[in-house]
């Protein structure tokens, strides 16, 4: 019998789980099998200021600036001033980061920050090291269920009582706790070129929608400048470190374009990056991540090199081909610092949620900071609440028969996004993607006679629609969200207020 219903098994889960075992019944619920997450494949690292020469303020700043002012600022200095804490405590607990041969930590540098300070384990495989360690923290003390979906969350007078989910059997399967937390991260495969898990479908931010949740920043999508790109296909992520560790972008005649660009040059934020990647693919340009100046590549980033020889990137010529693809979304679930949200007993957090940590643009490496700080003060909030120790139970079984529904194909669905929601958006475009969604009925869908893949499908085109949408309400540009037809920035007020609370704070 749970207290506690978890979706998702991506480092969210797996912290909220872990503080929450002694003292609560939690299940978690995944779709697929617990290693199926982006944070599994997260290879940068965890943001976390501990150098001599760094301080928890100036991460607040990075990241504000990062993100375009259009940050919550409080619960960024709540995300930043906390992080050494948590990633300190992970540490202690046992999580192997990288040490140097003089047994100090290796902290990397990535983009938009001022100081090295990305904690990373494996060299380039953080994600994998720590959804590792975190699962045998968990083991054996929370009842983990693999391969059942999370359909709908079960509602009553404006709360949340559960979740219903198909088990594998394809059974409507009711599950009731006094808490449900949907940690179901974004919806990466909207886009043909993504570094997302094909399990990443926007699941928890459409069943949020349906029952009435409140979402925001859906127009806030972010496009990591360097998938690795060959015959017309994305195959993985070649990390922002990368470029930290002295590696810089160049076109085909060698031109280093980023000089023009920004002052942090190669360091400067994703989102800029992206454009300007974007706009040398526009002028018929390929574009290559030169790695010549990256000391001893093969040792620092054994997992990408690794991905380039299977692909037959010839790395003797020192140039990775890459290109931008969705990555993250900033926007979802409005949440507080807690977890909350609109709805009593829903509880967000990580990439489905919103806290306004990342503003208009995440900066590397705060997203695993997020899950685990964000984690930790959700699952604290949930045990300062004794009354929540009364979970109603019921286990209700429904066999049901499949109905036809007209849906696009997964294909189509990429190109339309692609080319209509992409790095640089426009009126038309944007319009014409609503139209095009609009001719498929997923908000009134009856989910509960299809297959999984149907429901991923109606998943993806209520976010996609949302994401459109949202996108066509904000004419400005600001951060990920670029509109060629209003390309300057509208929201002073808030820039300046977020200025104006940098300026007050003393280092
Ligand atoms: C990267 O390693 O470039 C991605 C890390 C992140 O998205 O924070």
């Amino acid at each position: 019998m749970p207290d506690v219903i978890i979706i998702g098994s991506g480092i969210v889960a797996l912290t909220v789980a872990n503080r929450l075992s002694k003292h609560r019944n939690v299940i978690i619920f995944t779709k697929s099998h617990t290693k199926a997450s982006n944070s599994y494949y997260a290879q940068g690292g965890v943001a976390a200021a501990v150098a001599h020469n760094d301080h928890w303020q100036l991460h607040y700043e990075d990241t504000l600036r990062a993100g375009s002012y259009f940050n919550h600022a409080k619960n960024v200095k709540l995300l930043t001033s906390e992080a050494k804490a948590y990633i300190s405590h992970l540490l202690n607990s046992g999580m192997n980061f990288d040490r140097d041969d003089a047994d100090k930590l290796c902290l990397a540098m990535e983009g938009g920050h001022t100081k090295r300070r990305i904690w990373h384990a494996g060299g380039d495989a953080t994600g994998k090291e720590l959804i590792s360690f975190m699962l045998e923290q968990v083991r054996g003390k929370v009842h983990m269920v693999e391969n059942e979906m999370a359909i709908d969350l079960i509602m009553q007078e404006g709360r949340c009582l559960g979740v219903k989910t198909k088990n594998q059997a394809g059974e409507l399967q009711h599950y009731y706790a006094s808490v449900t937390i949907l940690a179901t991260g974004g919806c990466g495969q909207l886009y043909a070129y993504t570094s997302n898990d094909q399990t990443v479908t926007g699941d928890g931010l459409a069943m949020a929608y349906r029952v009435g949740a409140v979402l925001t920043d859906m127009e806030f999508v972010q496009f990591h400048p360097t998938l690795l790109y060959k015959n017309k296909r994305t195959l993985g992520l070649v990390s922002e470190a990368v470029r930290g560790e002295g590696a810089f972008l160049q076109n085909e005649k060698g031109e280093r374009f980023m000089k023009d660009v920004h002052e942090l040059k190669d360091m400067a934020p994703r989102d800029v990056v992206a454009r300007a990647i974007f706009a040398q693919i526009q002028q018929g340009e390929r574009v290559f991540l030169n790695i010549s100046q990256v000391p001893n590549f093969q040792k620092r980033f054994p997992n990408i090199h690794k991905l380039c020889n299977k692909h037959h990137i010839q790395l003797d010529k020192q140039l990775i081909p890459v290109i931008p693809g969705f990555h993250f979304m900033m926007g979802g679930i409005k949440t507080d610092a807690l977890g909350q949200t609109s709805l009593n007993g829903l509880y967000a957090v990580g990439e489905v949620a919103c806290t306004g940590v990342h503003g208009a643009n995440r900066i590397a490496s705060n997203s695993l900071l997020e899950g685990i700080v964000f984690g930790n003060k959700v699952a604290e909030s949930i045990l300062s609440k004794q009354e929540a120790l009364q979970p109603i139970y019921e286990n209700v079984t429904h066999h049901q028969v499949h109905k036809a529904v007209n849906l696009p194909i997964k294909k189509e669905l990429h190109h339309m996004m692609s080319e209509k929601v992409g790095v640089v958006r426009h009126q038309q475009e944007l319009t014409a993607m609503r139209e095009w969604l609009e001719q498929y009925d997923f908000l009134h869908a009856d989910l509960y006679g299809l297959t999984n893949e149907e429901i991923e499908m109606i998943n993806m085109l209520t976010v996609a629609w949302l994401i459109t949408t949202s996108a066509l309400v904000r004419e400005e540009s600001i951060g990920s969200h670029y509109r060629s037809d209003f390309p300057n920035v509208k929201t002073h007020s808030i820039r300046e207020e977020i200025r104006r609370d940098i300026s007050e704070t003393k280092l």
